[in-house]
């Protein structure tokens, strides 16, 4: 048992616990913009003392559990490379994943040093596709150079962003593509301990990969020599109790060594003092997706898709609302209104009010701004962000103020806590526009009082939280200014 584990300062932080994770009706973005299509689900989202804020089923949103259809997979790209699988069966058994060639940039990468793969990597110009978009060459290099005792690799599968859902078909239903990524990074900073942490509102990939783990080993590609070579490698699973925070890296390093996930204060980086106080690799399950094409076609031809500063594909996560929503495999580059009036085909449920994309703590893209490349400095530059490529589109029926509320509800909830802007902040962002709602416009001081807020949660946060609800806060103030000016009267 790790230290803490099941004391109550530890589990009140959880907001699920270790039981079935039951019957649940979803209250994450989508689900709240869709609201309006089935309003007892949403009752009764909203009326559970347990929030689940994404079950990542946002295709059919507003979601419960229960019923999960599959989305519509398709590819917008010179070549698929997440989606390689995905766009057809997908290959959830080891046999499904080996007859697609899987497993052979492992066996390739074997018969090389470590080297050979981080600088394929690094020439494919991947960026982190978790959030934060950090290179990932650079990351596995700074992990392999790093000196330690012990090394460890780590798969975010925590996918908490409210309306992504990339990361839970990935490990349903191409499970191995992740394992083999997590395997080839290993390999490339030496590590010979790796985990995966899975969040507890996806039980079907808890499953799918606890299968997939108790078949690699089987078939010798994971624990000692893996393929007769020299390299060794255990990787296990760990299933989350409820936190989106636990998706931050270091609040997830924390859960894993079984203390309060707290976030901590950087630097240290987890590629320099990680897990255990070692260097330690945290990559996204979609970012790891990308290792074994890379490796297999090599950094360059990865590298030729896309734009400068933003290369590869991403795959998007489109809402209900869009006539056509599901997972689409786009190159980096593509105007955002490409996605939202091609591939999506536009709102069923009437005009477009604005493009939520990368996350509920990310900016808010208003029609007028629709030609904007999606990329990495495209996005920042008119406050937005590629996070991990939730785009959620909502109509009239949002309100700004709903809106606002519905995120710094979010927001107040998940806090771990630990700084002050976030933990207070938060919470009176969700009051103030709580009151706006119930009763109407609020006198006019409150504008300056959750403007001020906003500047404070953006500028002295601890991590991206805090930052990402500021972000959030101040793009609304930007591009919907009249209907906030009209929430203080
Ligand atoms: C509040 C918060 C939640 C996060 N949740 C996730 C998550 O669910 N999945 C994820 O991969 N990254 C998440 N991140 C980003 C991670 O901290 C980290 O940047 C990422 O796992 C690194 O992997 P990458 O370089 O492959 O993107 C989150 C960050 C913050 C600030």
């Amino acid at each position: 048992m790790k230290p803490g584990q099941d004391a109550p300062e530890l589990e009140s932080f959880y907001h699920l616990g270790h039981g079935p994770l039951g019957a649940r009706a979803c209250r994450g973005t989508a689900c709240f913009v869709a609201r309006h299509l089935d309003l007892e689900r949403w009752r009764r989202a909203t009326s559970a003392e347990a929030r689940v804020y994404c079950l990542g089923q946002c295709h059919r949103a507003p979601a419960a559990t229960g019923v999960d259809a599959r989305p519509a997979v398709k590819v917008h790209a010179r070549r698929a490379v997440v989606l390689e699988r995905l766009v057809g069966e997908g290959a959830r058994a080891l046999s499904d994943y080996t007859r697609q060639g899987g497993y052979v940039a492992l066996e390739q990468a074997l018969s090389s040093p470590p080297e050979a793969f981080i600088s394929q990597v690094e020439r494919s110009g991947l960026r982190g596709r978790g959030g934060a978009g950090f290179p990932t060459g650079r990351k596995l290099r700074a992990v392999a150079e790093a000196p330690g005792a012990a090394k460890y690799v780590v798969a975010n599968a925590d996918e908490g962003d409210s309306g992504a859902y990339i990361d839970r078909v990935l490990l349903d239903e191409d499970p191995h593509a992740v394992l083999e990524g997590l395997l080839l990074a290993a390999y490339a900073v030496g590590a010979r301990r790796g985990y995966i942490y899975v969040r507890k509102e996806y039980p079907l990939a808890a499953c799918v990969l606890h299968v997939a783990l108790h078949e690699a080993h089987r078939a010798g590609l994971l624990g000692h020599h893996i393929m007769g070579s020299d390299f060794s490698c255990e990787i296990s699973l760990e299933v989350g109790r409820g936190s989106y925070l636990c998706g931050e890296e270091t609040a997830l390093l924390n859960a894993l060594e079984g203390r309060r996930p707290f976030v901590r204060a950087r630097p240290p980086y987890p590629a320099q003092e990680g897990l255990y106080g070692e260097p330690t690799l945290v990559n996204n399950v979609e970012t790891l997706a990308n290792l074994p094409w890379i490796t297999r076609h090599g950094g360059e031809a990865y590298a030729a898709m896309g734009i400068p500063g933003s290369r590869g594909t991403k795959v998007l996560s489109l809402n209900s609302l869009f006539h056509r929503p599901g997972l689409y495999e786009v190159e980096l580059g593509v105007p955002v209104r490409t996605v939202v009036e091609e591939l999506g085909g536009g709102l069923r449920t009437g005009p477009l009010k604005g493009v939520l994309i990368g996350g509920p703590l990310a900016g808010v893209l208003p029609p007028h701004l629709l030609d904007t490349p999606l990329g990495f400095e495209e996005l920042k530059a008119v406050g937005a962000s590629v996070g991990h490529g939730g785009v959620v589109a909502f109509d009239a029926n949002t309100s700004i103020a709903s809106l606002v509320h519905h995120v710094f509800s979010f927001g107040a909830y998940e806090s771990c806590g630990k700084c002050t802007p976030c933990r207070m902040g938060a919470r009176h962002v969700e009051r103030l526009f709580a009151r706006v709602l119930e009763t109407g416009p609020g006198p006019r001081s409150g504008a300056r009082d959750w403007e001020e807020v906003v500047e404070a949660l953006r500028l002295t946060s601890l991590c991206g939280h805090g930052i990402g609800l500021g972000e959030f806060a101040a793009s609304v103030l930007r591009y919907y200014a009249e209907e906030v000016r009209a929430c203080f009267a």
